[in-house]
């Protein structure tokens, strides 16, 4: 059993774990979640929404002492994972957009922010930080395409059932990278990855083309393939998925 740390409010769960580990010594897995967040942290400098006591915001912290730095793209398959294969026992089509967020059909029903500490070449600690829309039903800020489990379901969800299956899905994916079976993690991945077949349409940050996904490397580049064979590859930032 993983220890909790349940707050009323913080500024973000992501920085009162980070705080607290220069303070004292924290177990692995150990949660932080609340109820709200007065500055919640969003990928690229973005905020992220969550009205009071609706949602799941919490983070959870991992020693990954034996991965590589420039292996950590595992931390995030774990963690998409984990939480993906949670959610899909609510509704279906739930999907790891590349390279971690989680969706609902074409809307974003969980956003992910990881941050690695790094000493050397190896991640000293690694604070996953998880925010799951569950029962919100009215979404305010300019993010794109929000969407709540309740939304979908018509539902009122249970915070802390979910917070335990998705806590319990992300150890048993990191317990199989423990037993150097990243394999089994690489697969659940692309097994759930959006738009996993076919060919679809991404930008480039220049044009728009269309393109089947070919593989996600370990490294976490996207390797795409456009109509002509062409062989493409993408980091983080770099390309688009463009939806409809
Ligand atoms: C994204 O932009 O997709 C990532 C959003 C991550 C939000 C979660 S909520 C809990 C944790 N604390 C934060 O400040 N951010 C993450």
């Amino acid at each position: 059993m993983s220890l909790v740390i349940h707050l009323g409010e913080t500024d973000s769960t992501n920085n009162y774990l980070k705080k607290l580990l220069q303070e004292q010594a924290v177990e692995e897995y150990t949660i932080v979640s609340t109820d709200f967040q007065t500055a919640g942290k969003g990928q690229r400098g973005n905020g992220w929404e969550s009205e009071p006591e609706k949602n799941l915001l919490f983070s959870m912290l991992l020693y990954p002492v034996r991965v590589k730095a420039n292996e950590q793209f595992i931390i995030s398959q774990i963690v998409s994972s984990g939480v993906a294969k949670a959610l899909g026992k609510y509704t279906s089509d739930i999907s790891i957009k590349w390279p971690n967020d989680i969706y609902w059909q074409q809307k974003k029903i969980c956003g992910i922010l990881i941050e690695n500490s790094l000493s050397g070449e190896e991640i000293k600690e690694s604070i996953a930080g998880i925010g799951i829309n569950l029962n919100q039903e009215d979404f305010r800020s300019n993010a794109p395409n929000p969407v709540s489990l309740k939304q979908i379901t018509g539902v009122e969800l249970d915070r802390q059932a979910i917070l335990n299956e998705v806590c319990n899905n992300i150890e048993l994916y990191y317990n199989c990278m423990l037993q150097e079976n990243n394999e089994y993690i690489i697969s659940a991945y692309k097994d759930l990855l959006f738009r996993r077949e076919g060919f679809h349409l991404f930008n480039d940050n220049t044009k728009d083309f269309h393109a089947r996904i070919k593989d996600v490397r370990p490294d976490g580049i996207l390797v795409l393939e456009t109509e002509t064979g062409t062989e493409r590859k993408f980091a983080f930032k770099e390309v688009k998925y463009v939806l409809s």
